[in-house]
């Protein structure tokens, strides 16, 4: 087993831009294979970063400010992780390596939001069928958080995320930086993913599942859990800071793991922030959940940890099971060894930002989250029982706003994210699961649950748990066009739990 706490934690470079468009920041972003250390003790892997970098580099962006990326793919023609071709976009007939990029949150015209099958190749010598254009534009007219990019081609989504396509972007406003809140080298992103490697330093993915005998080979499974834990691509490193307050913007880059983070010293995490920007108020908590693609906003204050080391640890449970300590249950280290650079004059303030609740709605959808068996008898997981290639069924109008009920009939959490928009939660209430398979009828067994303090905040990925209806109130616009939804469980976006969506005039 590896060492924990040998390395430091990386901190990935800000990208500067390459030129300006008319006044327009113009950034060139790279897709390379390079190799990495990801932990002291293990042989370099091989990995895929932007810019030759795993976790890519940090885009730190002002509201108001559009920038254009031209995104580029040098990878390799194969890929360096098995590739099942009986799902649906990775067939034979397709180029191995295929990528497109998506700015998770981002509010996004479409012909920039990385459409799954708007993927290309090398230097763009194939591309998919709804490939439109080469130039990405963000408008960033959103308020401040923390979004992420990673890759989204069709089919292949799980591996090239897993090789290493992904990183954080930042959208910084007055309003936040008003707030005073710990910033600078006080300010820290923490990229969490989990990962296997082969004892020769490679990554691990598996290319069959357990079950059943008659799948293909190589298969994609049902879901993925490392026996690591990563943070800014180091295995379990630690992190030497000073007695005071920092800024962690956390985000669980994980393709199927959930985390219950906690500190071991028994301090909270003040949380100031949610997927789509800043909580109305700081929310105290002694330990947090993020689902894949989740994001948090934490302060953390270490001012009376002076020589103390501390232990940022993992306790989602998974069938009662906590993890273990020793290995997925840690996820990092603070050491508070540092003396005081400069005095801390940062601030929590009582209030944040303004967060409006949305009550006035034009339409309810109810969606359903299920499963089905494919031909191989491998489970296949659905949104409202359709697959990818079925005809587009939620077509919201510009600038309405949609209550989505969805009802979660499987046995396990979904975190279903919209593209586009930024949505509140409603509520949660338990629904009889017996009654819904016999009959059809939904029929609630328990009262409507509020979502916690934490997620009273504007969201763009919600935890919708087995056996109830997650409520959400969604603004569609500002923007019409094709987007998607998904779960964002990777292995179950890749294999059919994704779906088109349109917003029409
Ligand atoms: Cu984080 Cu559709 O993606
Ligand atoms: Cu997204
Ligand atoms: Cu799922």
């Amino acid at each position: 087993m590896l060492k924990k706490f040998t390395d430091p934690l990386p901190i990935m470079k800000t990208i500067r831009p390459t030129s300006y468009i008319q006044n327009v920041p113009f950034y060139e972003v790279t897709m390379q294979e390079t190799i990495q250390k990801l932990h002291r003790d293990l042989p370099p892997t091989r990995v895929w970063g932007y810019n030759g970098q795993y976790p890519g580099p940090t885009f730190q962006v002002l509201r108001h400010q559009p920038i254009h990326v031209l995104w580029k793919n040098e990878l390799p023609d194969r890929h360096i992780l098995p590739i099942d071709t009986t799902v649906h976009g990775a067939e034979k007939n397709n180029p191995e390596v295929r990528t497109v990029v998506h700015l998770h949150g981002g509010v996004t015209p479409d012909t920039s939001d990385g459409y799954p099958e708007a993927w290309f190749t090398r230097d763009f010598q194939k591309t998919g069928p709804h490939f439109t254009n080469r130039l990405y534009t963000y408008p960033n007219h959103q308020p401040s958080t923390n979004l992420w990019y990673h890759d989204h081609a069709m089919g292949i989504t799980r591996l090239n995320i897993y090789a290493g396509l992904a990183g954080m972007y930042i959208i910084h406003d007055q309003e936040e930086a008003r707030l005073n809140l710990p910033n600078g080298v006080f300010d820290i992103p923490l990229i969490v993913q989990d990962r296997s490697f082969h004892v020769d330093g490679r990554l691990l993915y598996p290319s069959e599942p357990d079950k059943p005998l008659t799948a293909p080979r190589p298969s994609v499974v049902p879901e993925f859990f490392g026996d690591t834990i990563l943070v800014n691509g180091k295995v379990w490193p630690y992190f030497n800071v000073e007695p005071r307050r920092y800024r962690f913007r956390i985000l669980n880059g994980s393709n199927t793991r959930f985390y219950r983070f906690s500190l071991s010293n028994g301090a909270p995490f003040i949380q100031v922030g949610s997927d789509q920007g800043l909580l109305e108020i700081p929310i105290r908590v002694q330990s947090l959940i993020l689902a894949p693609a989740e994001r948090a906003d934490v302060i953390v204050d270490f001012s009376t940890c002076y020589g103390e080391s501390i232990v940022l640890r993992n306790e989602f449970e998974t069938q009662g099971e906590k993890p273990d300590p020793e290995t997925t249950g840690t996820v990092m280290q603070f050491r508070v060894v540092q003396s005081l650079t400069c005095p801390d004059d940062s601030s929590i303030p009582a209030h944040l930002a303004p967060v409006a609740k949305l009550t006035h709605y034009q339409q309810t959808r109810t969606l359903r989250l299920n499963m089905r068996k494919d031909s191989y008898d491998r489970s296949i997981h659905l949104l409202d029982d359709r697959l990818w290639s079925d005809p587009v069924s939620e077509t919201p109008r510009l600038g309405q706003t949609e209550i989505w009920n969805l009802i979660n009939e499987t046995q396990a959490t979904h975190p279903i994210h919209l593209h586009l928009v930024r949505f509140q939660i409603l509520d949660r209430q338990p629904f009889d699961r017996d009654l819904f398979e016999k009959e059809g009828r939904i029929v609630p067994t328990g009262p409507r649950v509020p979502p916690t303090l934490n997620e009273r905040g504007w969201k763009d990925t919600v935890r919708a748990n087995p056996g109830e209806i997650t409520r959400i109130i969604i603004p569609f616009g500002p923007y019409p066009g094709l987007f998607v939804w998904h779960c964002h469980i990777l292995e179950h976006e890749d294999y059919e739990m994704m779906r088109p969506y349109v917003v029409i005039r």
